[in-house]
């Protein structure tokens, strides 16, 4: 199927990470126009030299920070310049550690929010009236089956997700009248470096190995695997592109069969 996102102009931010490198791999094949958002743009140059190769007519690589308004603005500012307009974002940057619930100091919870929460409000506060200006656009959030599953180690990302999906739920209705879609995918694990150190942590406190820890999260998942980052990829080009065009304001959980409700 075509998904219609040949010469769609789209930002993405997270693109230095797993999933957003994924899914900006993903849309390049697709012949998607692409600026990627990142702190640091010498991180994402080789990723973005790939994305040309890959098929995308266009990359432009904007710095831009989330954790500060003035930045994200500007770096949206500099995307549609690069790009003309925005057809549609991708966000896919943040994440949240976890830990024990009672271990978790103030600072630790605002710095795990500020991340993923904040960072997300701060570049939907920055393109959201763009899209509704040209009265079309659609957006995806990577959120994380974490919102509708918390895991008692894993809260502070949880928390940040539930967060993302009352965003998504509510400002969808404040879109939609201007032709704006918002969704989220709520992936659960994929293999990264993160989830390692997060199986070693939780295999340290309960005196387990990783790998049973990591089978004790497993056995919960229908499929008994994690995705891959291609697999969530996919599920992204599908949300942003056209073909979703009628779904709004709510969101599509790829988790292996993890969170049990239809
Ligand atoms: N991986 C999973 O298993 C999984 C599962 C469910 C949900 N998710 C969610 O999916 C999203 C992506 O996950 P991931 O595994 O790809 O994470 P990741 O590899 O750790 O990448 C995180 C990305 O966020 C960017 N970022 C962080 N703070 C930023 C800031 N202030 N300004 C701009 N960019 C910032 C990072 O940029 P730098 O390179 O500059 O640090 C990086 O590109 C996260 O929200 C995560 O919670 C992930």
């Amino acid at each position: 199927m075509d998904l219609g996102l040949h010469d769609q102009n789209l930002l993405i931010t997270g693109a230095s990470g797993m999933l957003g490198a994924a899914a900006a791999r993903a849309l390049a094949a697709e012949g998607a126009r692409l600026a990627l958002l990142a702190r640091d743009p010498a991180k994402v140059e080789p990723l973005a030299a790939e994305l040309r190769t890959l098929g995308a007519p266009q990359v432009a690589v904007v710095r831009g920070d989330l954790a500060q308004a003035t930045s994200t603005d500007a770096a949206v500012a500099q995307a549609v310049d690069a790009l003309g307009q925005l057809d549609g974002l991708v966000a896919a940057a943040g994440a949240a550690q976890g830990g024990v619930f009672w271990e978790i100091d103030d600072e630790a919870w605002q710095r795990h929010l500020e991340a993923k929460l904040f960072g997300t409000i701060r570049v939907l506060r920055a393109v959201a009236p763009r899209l509704i200006a040209q009265r079309s656009g659609r957006i995806v959030l990577i959120v994380g089956n974490s919102a509708k599953y918390p895991e008692p180690r894993m809260l502070p990302g949880a928390v940040a997700n539930s967060g993302l999906l009352a965003i998504v739920r509510g400002l969808a209705e404040e879109l939609g009248p201007h032709g704006v879609a918002i969704n989220a995918l709520n992936p659960g694990p994929v293999r990264s470096a993160r989830w390692d150190r997060q199986m070693r942590d939780i295999a340290a406190r309960d005196g387990v190995t990783p790998a049973q820890a990591e089978a004790g999260f497993l056995a919960k998942a229908a499929l008994r695997r994690m995705a891959t980052p291609e697999e969530v990829a996919a599920h992204v080009a599908f949300l942003v592109s056209p073909r979703a065009a009628h779904m709004t304001g709510t969101s599509v959980t790829i988790d292996g069969g993890t969170v049990k409700t239809p």
